[in-house]
């Protein structure tokens, strides 16, 4: 398919071929999930303990990849949203305990069909905000009826606390109806709450490593 002026006046979800397109992203983002089912159920079967404690998932909708390409001052074509948006398939995983975000991320890593292309560990260099996660872009092949393609995926690993407060700071970042942004004050606040959180996660990690003992 070649790609045309006429194409590129269009919005993203009507140029053709974005079905396809999109199926490529949601069809990662089952396998990724499948996997991680996987090691969750086989945890549970070897040792009645699994450190995933939920999974969520989401494919963002033509309307985000566009909002983000215009965002980001690409062009707004399929093209574009394939060499530009690495996170149109993403994955979180909630684990209970630090230690087994490392865990589930080597254990997701090792696998020989996931390439690791990034990682950003926001948990032992945390954001200025205050926020902690493992966020991982992979690359996993897909196998359609007639070729394979090679997809991104945005995984981000994190402990319960850390998506606790994750949420929080997100939904009041839309409340405060500022485009987004936090009062000086609230920052504060929310950074000192990130704090109190990292330490639970430590001494959790300690009694629980106590208790396996
Ligand atoms: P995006 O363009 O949004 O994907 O950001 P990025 O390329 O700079 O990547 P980064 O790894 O910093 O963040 C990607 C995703 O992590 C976001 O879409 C959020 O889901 C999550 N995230 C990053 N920073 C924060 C934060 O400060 N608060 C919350 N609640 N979520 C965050
Ligand atoms: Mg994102």
């Amino acid at each position: 398919m070649k790609w045309t002026e006429q194409e590129a006046s269009l919005p993203l979800g009507k140029q053709e071929g974005f079905e396809k397109f999109h199926h490529e992203y949601e069809a990662a983002m089952r396998k990724v999930n499948a996997k991680v089912e996987i090691l969750t159920s086989d945890f549970e079967v070897r040792n009645d303990y699994s450190p995933i404690h939920h999974i969520e998932k989401r494919l963002k909708t033509a309307e985000s990849i566009e909002e983000k390409l215009t965002r980001l001052g690409c062009e707004v074509s399929i093209p574009s949203a394939r060499e530009n948006i690495k996170d149109i398939a993403g994955l979180r995983i909630i684990c209970n305990f630090i230690e087994d975000v490392y865990q589930v991320a080597d254990m997701l890593t090792a696998q020989d069909d996931i390439e690791l292309v990034t990682c950003k560990d926001y948990i032992k260099n945390p954001k200025e905000n205050g926020y902690r996660s493992l966020h991982l872009g992979l690359r996993v092949p897909v196998f359609l009826i007639d070729r394979k393609v090679v997809v991104p995926v945005e995984l981000q690993i994190r402990t319960v606390a850390m998506d606790f407060w994750a949420s929080l700071e997100h939904q009041l970042r839309y409340k405060q109806n500022n485009e987004g942004r936090i009062s000086a004050k609230t920052n504060i606040e929310l950074k000192a709450c990130a704090e109190v959180s990292a330490k639970l996660d430590v001494q959790m990690q300690k009694i629980f490593d106590e208790v396996k003992k």
